[in-house]
């Protein structure tokens, strides 16, 4: 007996080169197609989804597929899949949460170091033929104080790069003992504690109930004048009218961020603010992660369908 596959969001194809190769597999993709009912149509006998973050596999989409066994999401959050239709469905949810680890951590990098050193604002500069060295004055990173919102798999990389960076780094994580924040050089604080104290905060955080909103105006008060907010997590985690609120006071000094809480972001005044370096949801995107989350997913898939045992988000 075959299964059936369909890939409703854009995915590397080197990745899937394991369903390619799987006689049994059909795969249906309709990632690239403008007509949303070719989803709906493919879905009517798929065992199996994958989806990134474009789709949203909610209770009415999981309706439309009554033969499906398995939803599996090519990167971390399942924050775009209903995971309690799933389960009252039979569906499994599996994810792939390892394979953009490094691509996000170096993104949150990135996006620090282009808000510290002014660098979008500068390359517009140069690419209109000016030649401002004294407009863009950045600030450095040795010596600042970064705090760390989840010590996870990607907050922990970008703490190793920010102590190699010659950062203090404070971290918060109600879920994991203080000796791993200690392993990695990590002082260990309350979350208070943490935005009393940092330069810059970082979130690395799934969405869920807790996390919505961590970024608010009752938690912004906490903070240093002039601290620097950077979010390559999830939009959700900040209330974005309060940070609007907090750039234009100049409470925060500069924010970065590649996610947002309506994607794309449709919030003019945050999109509108001065020191401020936006990417669209780009933490993943890097080749060689893209391939790992493609393939990771594939696998698990094609386990999940056999009946072995897989690992569920
Ligand atoms: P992870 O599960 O390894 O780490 C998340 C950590 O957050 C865990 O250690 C958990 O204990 C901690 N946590 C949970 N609730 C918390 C709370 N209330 N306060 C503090 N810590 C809390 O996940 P990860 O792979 O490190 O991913 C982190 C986030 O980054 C996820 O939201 C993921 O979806 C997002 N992400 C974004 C991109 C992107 O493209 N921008 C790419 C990959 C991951
Ligand atoms: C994730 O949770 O893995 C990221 O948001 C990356 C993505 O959506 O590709």
């Amino acid at each position: 007996m075959g299964y059936r596959i369909v890939i409703a969001d854009p995915l590397s194809e080197a990745g899937l080169e394991p369903l390619r190769r799987d006689p049994e597999v059909e795969i249906i993709d309709v990632s690239h197609e403008d007509d949303p009912d070719a989803l709906v149509r493919a879905l009517r006998d798929a065992d199996a989804l994958i989806v990134r973050s474009r789709t949203k596999v909610t209770r009415d989409l999981l309706d439309l597929a009554p033969r499906l066994k398995v939803v599996g999401r090519a990167g971390v959050g399942v924050d775009n899949i209903d995971v309690d239709a799933a389960t009252e469905r039979g569906v499994l949810v599996l994810n792939a949460p390892n394979g953009n680890t490094i691509a996000a951590a170096e993104h949150a990098f990135a996006l620090l170091l282009a808000l510290a050193r002014r660098i979008p604002e500068a390359h517009a500069s140069v690419k209109a033929g000016r030649w401002e060295r004294q407009r863009f004055i950045g600030f450095e990173l040795m010596g600042k104080t970064l705090g760390v919102v989840g010590l996870g798999r990607i907050g922990s990389e970008v703490a190793k790069r920010a102590r190699a960076f010659g950062m203090e780094v404070l971290g918060y994580d109600p879920y994991l003992p203080e000796s791993r924040a200690r392993s990695l050089g990590i002082e260990p604080v309350s979350l208070e504690e943490l935005f009393r104290r940092a330069d810059i905060i970082t979130l690395h955080t799934p969405l869920t109930e807790e996390t919505r909103n961590l970024i608010r105006r009752e938690t912004l008060a906490l903070m240093k004048d002039g601290v620097i907010l950077v979010n390559a997590a999830r939009g959700g985690l900040i209330d974005e009218d309060a940070l609007v609120e907090a750039v234009r006071s100049g409470k925060v000094a500069g924010v970065a961020l590649d996610v947002f809480a309506e994607e794309p972001p449709k919030n003019a005044e945050l999109l509108a603010l001065e020191r401020a370096v936006f990417t669209p949801h780009l933490g993943a995107s890097t080749v060689e992660a893209q391939e790992n989350v493609a393939r990771d997913t594939s696998i698990a898939i094609l386990e999940a369908l056999r009946d072995r045992p897989v690992r569920t988000a």
